[in-house]
């Protein structure tokens, strides 16, 4: 395994993404982790990522001394390359001009193993502000650019080495073949990490620490509720028993499509309507806050209701993932405002206290579709939108009544539908119908109507942290219009959103 240390780098979880891509695994520690903590991972090699800080600043972030002491290969990137010149003795100073993008390297060791086949001159990405001014002693340019006479380090005797750009980034198209070189030929890294080795792993593990216990897992037809259902299933069996809540907030035919789907699989599903709950606890609220906060309630007290009726159980499977794992360890991140409170299982009662088992604790969402599509799960299922915890309650801005709800569904279907049918629905990470509280006046059939307006939101994502309205073709946002009018009683508009994020959230509450 390759140790990916983080110093603070908008980037560190990429760079552990593209090792993991070329089949090494690559763990993210922050960089003041415990040692024994890291070590314990028998690392083969070291990447430093990037960070904000400059290494002459009193208080910023150090070389932890295992590192060099391990003797195993390193490859500082950016601040981690100014950081390994630092710590051996060469000199980092801020550079003339802070260089930002696009820049063309010249690999001057053609025959270093890092470098080995590599073209030259190579398209790289930079964006730092501080740049190494003298080598530490041992160490020799291996690439430069007209900006940076030092854009690569490196002391092949000791297998240390620099770059000055982001071979993670995209825009550096030949960066993983550079990672792959450092993560294979110099630590001697295994491709090992494939679908089929987590499947198998997970399902062991599973299966030693459930022993003859029963295990619950709150499944909503997310991909990754699914994936741990199916491998958790796979591991104990009947032993397993899932639980679906229909909060009453889901799209037209959802609760029973999923269910269906799940139960495909071979997975033991209890399904629970609690509509009534939800649109009782929803009554007269209208702040989108107070929404999220009496759904998470609801759905705490329904949840517990059930696990008590069908239990006991001594463990919950959850599909957390290894960005929550990260962020959750991250200070500097932890501090981030909230911007909207997100509801999944927690804060159960005390009397309800599960161990947790949760397999996906060290994927990424495109490892986890890859291994569920390893399982066997369909296609239909691993690519369905992501869906909010709140449902359609922060899609129908104002109160959430049944005849509101059923509104916006029906308005949701036709957007579904019209895009699956011209085919954008790929081209959206996302794709929905927002119920307004406004009022409009219309005509139709020579009669005056004062109706509701829905807005269509598309966008397009790779993280959900920024996203961009997709701009769908006239025609289609034209067919959207003219059916949901005709098609949806209490409509009168249509309107298209054309909000980027940020500033705009993807939701609209
Ligand atoms: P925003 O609206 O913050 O949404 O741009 C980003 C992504 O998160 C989804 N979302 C949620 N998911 N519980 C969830 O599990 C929630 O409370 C929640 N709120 C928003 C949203 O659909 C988008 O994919």
């Amino acid at each position: 395994a390759i140790a990916v240390l983080d110093f603070g780098s908008q980037y560190a979880q990429l760079i552990v993404r593209r090792i993991r891509e070329i089949g090494v695994y690559a763990e993210l520690f922050p960089w003041d982790a415990d040692p024994a903590e890291v070590l314990a991972l028998r690392p083969k090699g070291f990447v430093l990522s990037g960070g904000p800080a400059s290494v002459y600043e009193p208080g910023a972030p150090s070389l932890p001394p295992y590192v060099l002491e391990s003797g195993r290969p390193v490859l500082g990137i950016c601040y981690g390359m100014q950081l390994l010149a630092h710590a051996l003795g060469g000199r980092v100073a801020p550079a003339p001009a802070r260089e930002y993008g696009r820049a063309e390297v010249e690999i001057l060791e053609p025959e270093d193993p890092l470098w080995h086949g590599l073209p030259s001159p190579m398209t790289v990405w930079m964006s730092h502000g501080d740049r190494v001014e003298v080598l530490p002693p041992g160490f020799r340019a291996m690439a430069r650019s007209p900006n940076a006479p030092f854009a690569a380090i490196g002391d092949p005797a000791r297998r240390l080495y620099g770059v000055q750009f982001h071979p993670e980034v995209a825009h550096t198209p030949l960066g993983r073949e550079l990672l792959r070189r450092f993560a294979v030929a110099l630590c001697g890294g295994r491709p090992t990490w494939t679908p089929r080795a987590i499947a198998e792993e997970q399902i062991a593990r599973i299966r030693e620490r459930v022993g003859g216990e029963r295990v619950l897992c709150a499944v909503s037809g997310g991909v990754d509720s699914t994936v741990t259902a199916v491998l958790v299933h796979r591991a104990v069996g009947a032993q397993l028993q899932c639980l679906f809540v229909d909060t009453g907030l889901l799209r037209k035919g959802e609760g029973e499509e999923v269910v269906a789907a799940l139960r495909a699989l071979g997975l033991p599903v209890a399904a629970v309507n609690a509509a009534e709950a939800f649109l009782e606890a929803l009554r007269g609220v209208t702040d989108p806050e107070e929404k999220r906060v009496r759904i998470g309630h609801t759905f705490i007290a329904v949840f517990a209701e059930h696990a008590r009726r069908l239990g006991p159980f001594r463990f919950l499977a959850q599909g957390t993932l290894y960005p929550d794992v990260i962020e959750s360890r991250a200070p500097e991140r932890r501090a981030a405002a909230r911007i909207k409170t997100h509801h999944n299982v927690g804060g159960l009662p005390p009397d309800l206290s599960f161990e947790l088992i949760e397999p996906l604790r060290y994927l990424f969402k495109d490892e986890v579709r890859a291994l569920g599509a390893h399982l066997g799960i369909p296609e239909a299922l691993l690519r369905r939108q992501p869906f909010p915890g709140p449902g359609l309650a922060v899609r129908c801005v104002g109160e959430v009544t049944w005849e509101r709800l059923e509104r916006l569904r029906a308005a949701d279907a036709i957007v579904q539908e019209e895009l699956a049918r011209s085919g954008w629905a790929e081209r959206a990470a996302q794709a929905f119908a927002v119920l307004l509280p406004v009022r409009s006046v219309g005509v139709m059939g020579d009669a005056r109507t004062y109706e509701e307006v829905v807005v269509v939101r598309a966008v397009a994502t790779e993280d959900f942290m920024t996203a961009n309205w997709v701009p769908l073709p006239h025609e289609l946002l034209d067919r959207i219009a003219t059916r949901i009018v005709n098609e949806v009683p209490g409509v009168n508009r249509v309107l298209y959103d054309i909000t980027n994020k940020p500033p705009a959230t993807i939701e609209w509450e």
